[in-house]
């Protein structure tokens, strides 16, 4: 299953790079920011239909809403976003992701997290680790938070004090405008933390998978646990990184 999973994938990933040679219809959803293409819904559509084929008994939860209407995880789930990172997509053309994760009764089984443009695919298997292109990616190192890179994809900084103390503690402080892949590259250790802003299954449920299988910790700052089927704010990071982080993402009482 994990190769056929696989293929999908990578056939999707060619198809929106073929899209991006052609002009994409852009709308907008929640507010003017929220980004949507005809790119987005057509390979959710791609993976829905593989799905409903192959899988008939599956459920989807998907960013566009094209399958089921998921309202819990029993059974076996798949969690898609068809472009992690539209606002990338469209502006930019690179640094967007396929993301999509399969669950068992509320346990990941697998993520993968494609970056389209630059041919990178995450993978992780639970319990069997995680993988980058095919090569096993090493235990998470544990940095100091003055040799960190951490990335912020947030818009409450201003409202977090403790957060402009990590601005000036850490090495560095990136922001890529793609949750799945900033937790994929904490995975990779090209990031040592991640911090989120309200996201939603299909952004972090793959990225959690890779990150958690190389010994990173993911936390959500607004529940006592992961709440899948709510809006999140996560913490991810290595465990040496997440005190720092958790004390910092407080918001102080008026
Ligand atoms: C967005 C990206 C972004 C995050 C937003 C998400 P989308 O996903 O992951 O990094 O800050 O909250 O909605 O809309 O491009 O799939
Ligand atoms: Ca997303
Ligand atoms: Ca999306």
């Amino acid at each position: 299953m994990k190769q056929i999973v696989e293929t999908w994938v990578y056939e999707a990933g060619e198809n929106i790079r073929k899209r991006l040679t052609e002009t994409l219809q852009v709308e907008t959803k929640a507010h003017a920011n929220d980004l949507v293409t005809n790119v987005d819904r057509e390979t959710e559509e791609f993976f829905v239909g593989k799905i409903k084929e192959y899988y008939p008994d599956d459920k989807v939860l998907g960013e566009e809403g094209i399958s089921d209407e998921v309202t819990d995880l029993t059974g076996r789930v798949w969690i898609i976003d068809p472009i992690d990172g539209t606002m990338n997509f469209v502006h930019q053309k690179q640094f967007f992701a396929i993301s999509l994760a399969v669950y068992q009764d509320g346990e990941a089984l697998w993520g993968f997290v494609y970056d389209v443009m630059h041919d990178e695919l995450f993978f992780a298997e639970h319990g069997k680790g995680a993988y980058l292109n095919g090569e096993r990616l090493s235990p998470l190192k544990e940095v100091p938070l003055s040799e960190a890179i951490i990335s912020f994809n947030t818009d409450y900084l201003y409202e977090r004090p403790g957060l402009e103390l990590i601005v000036k503690k850490a090495r560095g402080i990136r922001a890529y405008g793609a949750c799945s892949l900033e937790m994929a590259y904490v995975a990779k250790g090209r990031l040592d933390a991640f911090v989120s802003d309200s996201i939603s299954a299909w952004d972090y449920c793959a990225g959690k998978l890779i990150v958690e299988e190389v010994g990173g910790t993911v936390i959500s700052q607004i529940h006592n646990q992961v709440e899948y089927l709510k809006k999140e704010q996560l913490i991810v990071a290595t465990p040496s990184l997440l005190s720092d982080l958790q004390n910092a993402c407080q918001i102080p009482s008026k």
